[in-house]
């Protein structure tokens, strides 16, 4: 992981066209065009919006409305690092929900759900930034928030 996950950058309208030009002529595109645009700024930038609106003829209140409902994007840049727990049946099973109540409480972190990362035999997993962990229990779970919240490089 490089950088700090939960610095958000900076972000220009060429960013953002860029990576419009990288979806270009894709089927339903504005999912995986939101994902990259918060995967790169850490939110979706309101000024972002009317530019990928009208690269899609949707109307801004469509993409807000994308936005909105989904809970993965953000509006905003986080306060605070996020550390994504996964909460699909497999991580569930490994005990994902018992660790659910130590991230909610750690006030360096801010906890967000996510359902699969692939890593589903090693679970109970979670993402930092763009960095997978696996195999998380009480104990190491300590650690990786630690790290989260140093910024460090994981
Ligand atoms: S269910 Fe958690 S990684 Fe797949």
């Amino acid at each position: 992981m490089t950088g700090n996950a939960h610095d958000p950058r900076l972000w220009t309208p060429q960013e953002v066209e860029e990576i419009l030009r990288r979806h270009a002529g894709r089927e339903g595109p504005l999912m995986p065009i939101l994902g990259d645009v918060q995967a790169a700024f850490g939110h979706v930038p309101e000024g972002a919006v009317p530019i990928i609106a009208a690269a899609l003829n949707l109307s801004r209140a469509e993409v807000h409305g994308v936005v909105s409902f989904y809970h993965d994007f953000r509006r905003a840049p986080a306060s605070r690092p996020v550390v994504k727990l996964c909460r699909a049946e497999a991580c569930q099973a490994r005990g994902a929900e018992q660790l659910a109540p130590l991230l909610e409480r750690d006030e360096r972190i801010e906890l967000e759900t996510v359902y699969c990362l692939g890593l589903c035999a090693s679970g109970p997993s979670a993402l930092v930034g763009d960095q997978v962990y696996a195999r998380l229990d009480e104990t190491n779970v300590a650690d990786l928030v630690a790290l989260a919240a140093r910024g460090s490089a994981l």
